[in-house]
């Protein structure tokens, strides 16, 4: 059986509590530092996303593709927006969040300028993954948004639903575009390769170098309790492995993990987020 989601635009607003950016997650400062680090990539790495699937726009033939694709571009654009506000309160605590932001942007303007359009699409895809099964993971595990402030919590699970609801669209433009053949599957998976490899050695130096803006690079209970978040129980990284290597299977498409189930609760988000009270500046 084909499975197939539509993405749903939903413009919300979170009224993020800025003073509360490097404390906000119940796992402590670490874990909360681990995400906000990860929130450094969104902006301009959903551009990215965007245009990479914006280059192939005209070559999609098939009409429910053409609007899950208006969808995609909707939604990364809206996450896009949410995290750049999230990004300025990082910023204002403190945190060189516009170095780190222009370090990406060169990178991606490289990857832009000297690499194929079919690459970038592979790229893409390649990363969507990644954030398809860390979706997947926060979702499954709501313990790692417990005891956390609300709106912080919430725009995180908005993003995890928003990115499981559109997980196979870039793929289903790669695949409709570039194919399936043996070149398809081998541009896929070296971009995953190298997608995975380049982001960890950027995400690691951000995320030491917030720790250690932040003074929390000695303190160890932080690091054991975030190590348990991450490694132990639940174990968000640890979680994603398996998933992580399904994406060498030639046959691989994102909903081959059916987790729609979690796409259930997105009605009662969207209305409990649309009555957040603006928090006053
Ligand atoms: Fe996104
Ligand atoms: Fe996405």
């Amino acid at each position: 059986m084909t499975i197939h989601v539509s993405p749903v635009r939903r413009n919300l607003n979170f009224h993020l509590p800025k003073e509360r950016i490097s404390r906000w997650n119940g796992g402590g400062p670490h874990f909360t530092q681990f995400l906000n680090a990860l929130s450094v990539f969104f902006p301009e790495g959903e551009r990215f996303f965007i245009q990479s699937v914006r280059n192939y726009r005209d070559q999609v033939t098939d009409k429910k593709l053409q609007e899950d694709v208006r969808g995609f571009i909707a939604q990364e654009a809206f996450h896009g927006r949410e995290h750049e506000e999230y990004n300025e309160a990082l910023q204002e605590a403190g945190f060189p969040v516009d170095r780190y932001e222009g370090i990406v942007t060169n990178l991606l303007e490289t990857v832009k300028k000297y690499t194929r359009k079919d690459a970038q699409l592979g790229v893409t895809v390649a990363l969507e993954h990644l954030t398809a099964i860390l979706a997947n993971t926060l979702l499954k595990h709501p313990e790692l948004l417990e005891n956390s402030d609300e709106n912080f919590s919430l725009i995180w699970q908005w993003h995890a639903l928003e990115e499981t609801e559109h997980k196979a669209v870039a793929f289903d433009v790669y695949k409709q575009v570039v194919g399936s053949g043996v070149y398809s599957y081998l541009l896929r998976t070296t971009t995953f390769v190298l997608a995975n490899v380049i982001f960890v050695s950027l995400l690691t130096p951000f995320y030491l170098d917030i720790i250690r803006r932040d003074k929390q690079l000695t303190n160890m209970k932080g690091w054991g309790k975030a190590f348990q978040y991450l490694w132990g129980r639940p174990g968000a990284i640890r979680k994603v492995i398996p998933d992580w290597l399904d994406y060498f299977k030639p046959g691989f498409h994102p909903w081959d993990h059916d987790n729609r189930e979690y796409l259930k609760s997105a009605e009662a988000l969207e209305s409990f987020v649309l009555n957040l009270t603006p928090i006053e500046a």
